[in-house]
C-alpha cells in the first residue's frame, strides 16, 4: 500500500500537497531556505522533503528565539526597578495569555508532525516495483548482493544502481551493529545482526554518492565507506550483462580473486606483506605459521579452509582474532576458489 493510497482511503488525498506544497515549491530546490553550502547535494526523490522539514523547523526556531530573547532583554531593561520604594508588578495571571501561549505552539507542533509524518511515510514505504538488493555489514565491509541479477559486490566496487528507479535495500549484519548512511539521499538505517531492516531510495540523476557506516563498530569504522554509483537505466542494463558474462568465464583463480574482494577479505588481509587487521597472505601458502599459543601450523588447504569457516580455532601470533566465521556464507567451491587464489600470492 502506497502512502498516496492511504491518504486517499482516509479522504486526505492531496492534502499534504495542498497544505505544504503552496508554502514551499514542489521540488524544494528552487527556494534556498537553507544555503547550498549547508546541506550535501539533494539527490534522491525525497531528500527535499527532509530538507524542507528541517528548514521550516529551523527558521521558526530562529524567529522565536529572537522574539523571546529580544522581548526578555527589552523588558528587563525598560521595566527594571528604578527606586527602592517602587512596587513590583501587580499582575497575578492571565488566562487568555496562558491559552494563547499553549494553543499557538500546539498548532506549530501539529504542522511539524504533519510534515514529519508525510516525509517519514514517503521514506518508509518503497514503491511496489522497486529493484531489490541485499546489503550485509561486516567489520569492515559492505557486501551488496543482487538476487535478481545474480551479482555480488563489495565496498570497493560500490553499490551500482540505475538512476530514476526505486531501489529497495534489505540490510543485515554478520557481526556487530553497523548503520548504512547516504547523506546525499538523506537516508540511513541500522544493519543489525540476526535481523533484517530495509530502506529505499530513488536517485534523481546519475552520479556518485558517498556511503558511510554511521554506527561505531570497531577499529576501522571510519574506513567502512563505499559509494552509490547511479547509472542511466540503459547503462545499468549493459553493466549487468557485462558483469554476468565476465563472471561466467572466470577460472577458479580469477573467481577466488573476485571473492577476495566481494567477501571483504581484502579489508583485513593485504596481499603485499603488510599487516592490517589480520595477517598478510603474501607467501603464506606452504609456509609455517606461528600461532598465539606458541605452536605452529603448516599453511595448507585444510588450514585455510578451517581459518575461513572457524577463524578463532587457530589465531596467528600477534593478532587479535577479529574475523567473523564464514560458515554458512561460502559454498565449498567458493572456498576452493579462494584457496586457489591464495596459492598464487607469492
Ligand atoms: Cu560499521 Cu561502523
Amino acid at each position: 500500500m502506497t502512502f498516496a493510497s492511504i491518504m486517499h482511503l482516509v479522504g486526505l488525498a492531496g492534502a499534504p500537497q495542498r497544505a505544504f506544497g503552496s508554502l514551499l515549491n514542489a521540488t524544494g530546490d528552487a527556494i534556498p531556505l537553507t544555503p547550498r553550502w549547508w546541506m550535501p547535494e539533494s539527490a534522491s526523490t525525497f531528500s527535499h522533503e527532509v530538507d524542507r522539514a528541517f528548514a521550516v523547523i529551523y527558521w521558526l526556531d530562529v524567529i522565536f528565539f529572537l522574539l523571546i530573547i529580544g522581548a526578555m532583554a527589552f523588558f528587563t531593561f525598560a521595566y527594571r526597578r528604578k527606586r527602592a520604594d517602587q512596587r513590583t508588578s501587580p499582575v497575578k495571571g492571565s488566562h487568555s495569555l496562558e491559552i494563547a501561549w499553549s494553543v499557538i505552539p500546539g498548532l506549530f507542533l501539529l504542522v511539524f508532525f504533519g510534515m514529519g509524518f508525510v516525509t517519514y511515510m514517503d521514506m518508509q514505504v518503497p514503491p511496489a516495483d522497486s529493484m531489490h538488493i541485499r546489503v550485509t555489514g561486516q567489520k569492515w565491509n559492505w557486501g551488496f548482493e543482487y538476487p535478481e541479477q545474480g551479482i555480488k559486490l563489495s565496498s570497493a566496487d560500490g553499490l551500482v544502481v540505475p538512476s530514476n528507479t526505486p531501489v529497495r535495500l534489505t540490510l543485515t549484519s554478520v557481526d556487530v551493529l553497523h548503520s548504512f548512511f547516504i547523506p546525499d539521499f538523506r537516508t540511513k538505517k541500522d544493519a543489525v545482526p540476526s535481523r533484517y531492516t530495509s530502506l529505499w531510495f530513488e536517485a534523481k540523476r546519475p552520479g556518485e554518492y558517498q556511503i558511510y557506516c554511521t554506527e561505531y563498530c570497531g577499529d576501522d569504522h571510519s574506513r567502512m565507506t563505499s559509494k552509490v554509483i547511479a547509472m542511466e537505466p540503459a547503462a545499468f542494463r549493459e553493466w549487468v550483462a557485462d558483469k554476468k558474462n565476465a563472471s561466467a568465464s572466470l577460472t577458479p583463480v580469477e573467481r577466488g580473486q573476485q571473492l577476495w574482494t566481494t567477501q571483504g577479505c581484502a579489508g583485513c588481509h593485504s596481499i603485499d606483506g603488510s599487516a592490517l587487521i589480520g595477517p598478510s597472505l603474501k607467501g603464506k601458502y606452504g609456509a609455517q605459521e606461528s600461532l598465539a599459543d606458541g605452536s605452529s601450523v603448516l599453511v595448507d588447504d585444510d588450514y585455510i579452509r578451517e581459518s575461513i569457516l572457524a577463524p578463532n580455532a587457530k589465531i596467528v601470533a600477534g593478532f587479535a582474532g577479529q574475523m567473523p566465521p564464514y560458515v554458512g556464507r561460502l559454498q565449498d567451491d567458493e572456498i576452493s576458489a579462494l584457496i586457489d587464489y591464495i596459492k598464487t600470492l607469492k
